[in-house]
């Protein structure tokens, strides 16, 4: 399949990640009954994530985003840049950060340090996909759907200059 200049071939399917996706909400349905934990999902990317996350989820909770942004094109910049803020208070509250993929760990570094800042009990992440070996920042990634190669992928929410997200299924690119 052809997007913009490249060429990318099927990775993971739609019905693989939904799979995970049921299997990730019954680890969070467990881990934080009664925790009434706050989703903070990280637009644009986690989106199609995140909707289908929550409606696995059954136990209290809300769900809010935040918009950053630290990727230009292909490439991690380091540098995160704040387009929507917070509006939810959560101080003192359990909170499930809801990301589509970690690469450098940048833009997690960056909402972590936030939290703390904001005094909340705890924090964790959740991110459909990791690329683990890209990884660049000390932050724990607790839940993750897949550990994949560092590889630039799309679909399922993710874009290569701007196209892609509506892909149900997730591509890699050929190289
Ligand atoms: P990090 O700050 O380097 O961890 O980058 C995280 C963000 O970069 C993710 O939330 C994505 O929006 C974007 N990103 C990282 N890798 C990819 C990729 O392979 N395809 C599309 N977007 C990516
Ligand atoms: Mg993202």
């Amino acid at each position: 399949m052809k997007i913009h200049d490249k060429t990318f071939e099927p990775f993971i399917s739609a019905t693989e990640i939904d799979k995970r996706i049921k299997e990730l909400a019954s680890e969070l349905n467990i881990d934080y009954q009664d925790k009434k934990p706050i989703f903070i999902a990280v637009l644009n990317g986690s989106f199609i994530f995140a909707a289908d996350l929550i409606r696995e989820i059954h136990i209290d909770s809300e769900i809010s985003f935040i918009k950053v942004a630290s990727y230009e094109a292909m490439q991690s910049t380091g540098n995160v840049k704040h387009l929507v803020g917070l509006q939810e208070n959560v101080f003192n509250r359990h909170i499930v950060i809801v990301e589509d993929i970690v690469d450098s760990g940048n833009t997690l570094k960056h909402i972590f340090d936030m939290m703390d800042r904001l005094g909340v009990a705890s924090v964790e992440v959740v991110s459909l996909l990791f690329k683990k070996e890209a990884l660049q920042q000390n932050i724990p990634i607790k839940y993750y759907g897949f550990d994949i190669p560092t590889k630039f992928v799309l679909g399922f929410g993710l874009d290569y200059y701007g196209l892609g997200r509506n892909l149900k299924d997730i591509y890699q690119l050929k190289e």
